[in-house]
């Protein structure tokens, strides 16, 4: 067909797709597990840098519910090169070091830094016990790196990553390390804490076998014990969703395995944690579309639902709490590539409410006890604007996806049974991803201490292609079980879309300047926040029913907030 036709078969034939979302106010699907307050980086030293401290501040303000930060490198030995770049994938401590005659010598200054400067801004720690310090790997050399965007991932698995040459000392840093905390921090504070051995064992992270694993596992968690009877301790954090019999093995050993530390029957486990990543690809262009990015989040899911099962399959583990450690996009938060342009726009935080929705629902089928989704996402000190690393912020102005977390923050309470005739049903996420039409989905919720009803609509697919609006109607029935009589309520409709808590658009608009004057910093600064669409106005509520009809466009999201 000429193309001249084009202009006029769009605007005479296609028609808006027509989407109906209904919200049962009066229907409770039980409480909204608040999943979307952990977050994470490989970097621990990046949390006391200016940035990291503005967006540590953030995260504790998300919602009413507490914030944990995970990170690696924590016991991680400092051996610096002679280059001072900002340290990719990198961080250290010295937090275990070796005098001339091998005695352990302990130095907390750079954890309590680390931590002070999490707590004093409402975030916990949900702390790795990791890597090998130096003075105690069975193979220390080459013990640092230097990572940048064009060395093979490979590159980083140097002697941190090694086996401990003695348990004994392995298992008095952790004691000495808890120990320490409790004395500074008391146990209370403590005990609301979490404690989890290592990262991804079942790949490069760890340079020995499962075996050595669970030794490394029950003599850092018998250490925790030792010190903090109370204490919660988990894992395995394992990469792939169960990767493969790792995680299976792993329940087997914490339930009736041998204890190397203990010489007794099985180890503690508090709560099961492993890993789920997307895989997005970058598409050539054919003759029907253009060269795009294109996601796929059903690789993530297919991680989690192949955990679920191996947990649900456990009668004495299924019931423990389960936090997935890390819940995104792709793989590697340091690296940039044509296939991870998704970063700094509107397909990062739709995605993320398409992937953690649909973990509460897998939770629901498999009936897990989900408490938390960590995204591996924080900031990383002087790097140029908006450079395509995962972070959630870019020279202390939020990208487009912290406003998804805000959003989630405000959707507490019990969940509510709401469809959508637009909702890509489960089957098909997790086995074709979402590549016909758009997932129009809802999550709703209504927290009765506030009295306020919550509804996060999302307009998701996995291409970055440009698509027509979808025309909403919205409505809510139910409301009088909680607002019996009511004739009015107050609507506030937060917006995350192409003009609204988009920092990003923004910033193209401006040229994308990367010396902002400080006049643009201010203006980026508050396109960062969450925005609402329009202002708050009163809807008639009418036999316990309020209907609200709006347009959404493509990777934007919409948070309709009811209250009497
Ligand atoms: C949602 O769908 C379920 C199953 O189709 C149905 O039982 C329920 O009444 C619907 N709820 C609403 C609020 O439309
Ligand atoms: C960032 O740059 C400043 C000024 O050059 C420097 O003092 C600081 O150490 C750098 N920080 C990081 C984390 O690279
Ligand atoms: C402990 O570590 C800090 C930070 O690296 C350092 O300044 C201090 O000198 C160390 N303390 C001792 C006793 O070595
Ligand atoms: C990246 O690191 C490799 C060594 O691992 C080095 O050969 C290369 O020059 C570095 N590239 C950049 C752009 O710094
Ligand atoms: C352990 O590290 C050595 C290099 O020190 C490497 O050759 C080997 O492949 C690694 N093994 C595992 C299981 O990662
Ligand atoms: C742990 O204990 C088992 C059973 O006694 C033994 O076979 C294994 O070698 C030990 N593992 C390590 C890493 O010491
Ligand atoms: C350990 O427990 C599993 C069930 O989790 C059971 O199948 C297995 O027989 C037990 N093994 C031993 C040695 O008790
Ligand atoms: C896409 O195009 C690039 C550059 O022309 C080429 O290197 C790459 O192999 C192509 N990818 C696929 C999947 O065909
Ligand atoms: C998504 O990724 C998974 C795992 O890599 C792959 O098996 C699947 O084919 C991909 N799905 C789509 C629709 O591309
Ligand atoms: C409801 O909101 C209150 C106040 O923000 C909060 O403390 C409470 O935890 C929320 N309820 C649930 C179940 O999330
Ligand atoms: C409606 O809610 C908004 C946001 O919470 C608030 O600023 C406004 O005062 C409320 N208006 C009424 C009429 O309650």
């Amino acid at each position: 067909m000429s193309s001249l036709l084009l202009p006029i078969l769009i605007s005479s034939v296609v028609v808006a797709r027509q989407v109906h979302i209904s919200v049962d106010a009066s229907s409770s699907m039980g409480v909204l597990p608040p999943v979307a307050r952990f977050f994470g980086a490989d970097e621990p030293n990046e949390a006391t840098t200016p940035d990291g401290e503005v967006l540590l501040a953030e995260l504790g303000q998300l919602s009413p519910h507490q914030t944990y930060f995970r990170t690696h490198n924590l016991l991680t030995t400092c051996d610096p090169l002679d280059d001072d770049t900002p340290r990719l994938k990198w961080g250290c401590t010295n937090a275990y070091t070796e005098d001339s005659y091998g005695n352990p010598v302990y130095n907390w200054t750079i954890i309590d830094q680390i931590f002070d400067t999490y707590l004093e801004r409402g975030v916990k720690p949900y702390a790795q016990i990791g890597f090998t310090p130096k003075a105690l790997a069975t193979d220390p050399e080459p013990y640092t790196f230097l990572f940048n965007a064009t060395n093979t991932y490979n590159i980083i698995f140097t002697g941190w990553s090694h086996v401990p040459t003695s348990w004994q000392k392995w298992g008095e840093l952790v004691y000495q390390w808890v120990k320490h905390e409790v004395e500074l921090r008391g146990e209370d504070e403590v005990n609301s804490g979490y404690w989890e051995v290592w990262n991804e064992p079942n790949i490069g992270y760890w340079n020995g076998t499962e075996e050595q694993y669970f030794t490394l596992y029950d003599y850092a968690v018998y250490n925790v014990r030792r010190a903090l009877p109370t204490a919660r301790v988990g894992g395995p954090e394992v990469a792939g969703g169960p990767g493969g019999s790792w995680l299976g093995l792993f329940l087997d050993h914490t339930i009736n395995g041998t204890n190397n530390a203990t010489r007794g029957e099985g180890s503690p486990l508090d709560f099961i944690s492993f890993h789920a990543k997307g895989s997005p690809v970058y598409v050539n262009a054919t003759d029907s579309a253009p060269g795009h990015l294109q996601m796929n989040v059903s690789a993530s899911l297919q991680n989690v639902r192949d955990a679920f099962a191996v947990i649900s399959s456990y009668p004495s583990q299924k019931d423990k709490p389960v936090i997935i450690g890390e819940d995104d996009p792709d793989g590697c938060a340091a690296c940039q590539s044509d296939a991870y342009n998704y970063r700094n726009g509107l397909i990062y935080p739709s995605y993320t409410a398409v992937a953690f929705s649909r973990d509460l629902d897998l939770a629901l089928r498999y009936n897990i006890n989900l408490e938390g989704t960590l995204t591996w996402a924080f900031a990383f000190q002087n790097t140029s604007y908006f450079d395509g690393f995962r972070v959630l912020a870019t020279n202390q102005i939020d990208k487009p996806i912290m406003n998804v977390f805000r959003m989630f923050g405000k959707l507490t309470g019990e969940r509510l049974v709401a469809n959508s005739t637009g909702q890509v049903s489960l089957h098909t996420v997790l086995a074709n991803s979402v590549r016909g039409d758009s997932d129009v989905g809802v999550l709703a919720a209504y927290n009765q201490t506030e009295g306020k009803l919550a509804a996060m609509v999302w307009n998701y697919h996995d291409d970055a292609l440009p698509k027509p609006d979808v025309q909403i109607t919205l409505d809510v029935s139910g409301l009088d079980t909680h607002w019996q009589g009511c004739e009015s309520a107050n609507l506030t409709h937060y917006r995350i879309g192409p003009t609204h808590s988009n920092s990003y658009t923004k910033w193209l608009a401006m040229g994308s300047p990367q010396n902002p004057s400080s006049a643009q910093i201010a203006e980026l600064k508050a396109a960062g926040m969450l925005q609402t669409l329009g202002s708050p106005r009163t809807v008639r509520v009418e036999g316990g029913k309020v209907e609200v009809a709006f347009s959404l466009p493509i990777h934007a999201i919409s948070l309709l907030v009811l209250e009497k």
